[in-house]
């Protein structure tokens, strides 16, 4: 019917059958209204030594230059002792909104002398998550002054241990919203996890020391002042701060795509916990940190909320997730957190590096120029050949790949 719809050839056709490593039944029972499989480069970025231990980190990713920056980045890391972190326990935010309540700070002081109740209540819904020390710990109430009249907002922290746990907090939150109405004496209204989960963080940190950052053109302390400049810029500039923090997702977005987490959810809550520690009258901060010990060294760090999971989820059930947590070998979501706020935080440094000396294009481009000789109809063997003309010309144009070709074979 899609073929019919859209016009679709006998080969398009057949192509939205044939492109997947996972079988479409895996996939059909994924989403909906399921017709193929999209596929992204699965890479491995190398190099990764996080708390000691030596990782090869799974990346699903279609922008070049974004493995091999990060894969540099942490072998730069290494003479400082490579990236050391931690997160804190796995507690996510419920919320439950309540509205129509005429007493706001008398609904406040009810639903609080109730909590252990409301906690117990929540823990029923998921015995096996309580039972492995997991599941609803605390109550918090928040009063909201809004044009549609004052909220009650209630959060229901809950430790969902190496789930992601949306699927735990939500159904811990509807359990509890009717109490809650009656405690307050409103209606209960949306029931739902929040992604701003502040109380989940992970915190990385890497020293890169000045001689390792040297080269040829550039001494240890220009770079070192440089990715102290560009940082600067992202903690003061807005328009800045948003593409710092993009460098930053680069590399955990592609780690979450490819063990299987929810990376609209990841980004959600680092741009909001970039906005929400931004405090006021300011809109948005970084989430990673640079700055100079003092023998001149650089170290970075980085702070975000980590909502990943090693169980349940797409992280169980898509093949190629499974063998990419096979590849990356963590034994639970703390640690699998702790490597991705390394691969940002390696990511964010690769990029400040690069912008801050010979710019951001060069490497790039050289990826860049192999993709249009290969457009340009060069075999794999040309398109190395073509692109380093191509470089050298600053020509990176499909005419311009095309000439060359045409040469390579009249010669
Ligand atoms: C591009 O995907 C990411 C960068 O723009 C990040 C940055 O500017 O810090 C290179």
């Amino acid at each position: 019917m899609v073929a019919e719809f859209a016009g679709l050839t006998e080969a398009e056709s057949k192509l939205l059958s044939s492109t997947s490593s996972t079988d479409v039944s895996v996939l059909d029972r994924m989403v909906e209204n399921v017709i193929g499989a999209f596929s992204l480069p699965l890479a491995v970025a190398t190099n990764f030594r996080v708390n000691e231990k030596d990782y090869l980190v799974p990346m699903a990713i279609e922008e070049a230059s974004v493995v091999a920056a990060a894969s540099h980045a942490a072998k730069l890391a290494r003479p400082g002792g490579g990236f050391h972190g931690s997160m804190s326990d796995p507690v996510m935010i419920g919320q439950v909104q309540l509205l129509d309540i005429a007493d706001p700070d008398g609904a406040t002081k009810r639903i609080l002398a109730e909590e252990r109740k409301l906690l117990e209540l929540a823990n029923s819904k998921d015995p096996l998550l309580h039972k492995v020390g997991g599941g609803a710990k605390k109550i918090e109430v928040r009063v909201l002054h809004t044009p549609r009249g004052p909220m009650v907002v209630v959060h229901l922290l809950v430790d969902v241990r190496d789930a992601m746990g949306a699927n735990a907090v939500n159904t811990m939150v509807e359990a509890i919203a009717p109490e809650l109405s009656r405690l307050s004496g409103g209606r209960s209204h949306l029931r739902i996890l929040s992604n701003l989960a502040i109380n989940r963080l992970a915190h990385v940190k890497a020293v890169f020391t000045k001689e390792v950052l040297a080269s040829d053109d550039w001494s240890g302390e220009d770079v070192v002042e440089g990715v102290l400049d560009a940082w600067c810029m992202a903690a003061y500039d807005p328009f800045r701060c948003a593409t710092h923090n993009k460098g930053v997702m680069n590399g955990i977005s592609a780690v979450a795509i490819a063990t299987g987490n929810d990376f609209r959810a990841l980004e959600a809550g680092a741009h909001s916990y970039a906005a929400w520690k931004a405090g006021e009258g300011r809109v948005i901060s970084p989430l990673t940190m640079f700055e100079k010990t003092p023998n001149g060294n650089l170290v970075g760090s980085i702070e975000l909320p980590m909502a990943v999971g090693t169980i349940g989820g797409t992280t169980a059930v898509h093949p190629m997730a499974k063998l990419a947590m096979k590849i990356l070998g963590v034994s639970g979501a703390g640690e699998l957190g702790t490597i991705m706020a390394a691969v940002g935080l390696a990511q964010n440094f690769a990029a400040l590096r690069a912008l801050a000396t010979e710019g951001i294009q060069k490497g790039h481009m050289t990826l860049h120029a192999r993709n249009v000789a290969i457009m340009a109809g060069a075999r794999p063997d040309q398109a190395d050949r073509l692109a380093k003309v191509m470089v050298s010309e600053r020509a990176i144009r499909i005419d311009r790949a095309k000439e060359l070709l045409e040469k390579e074979h009249t010669s």
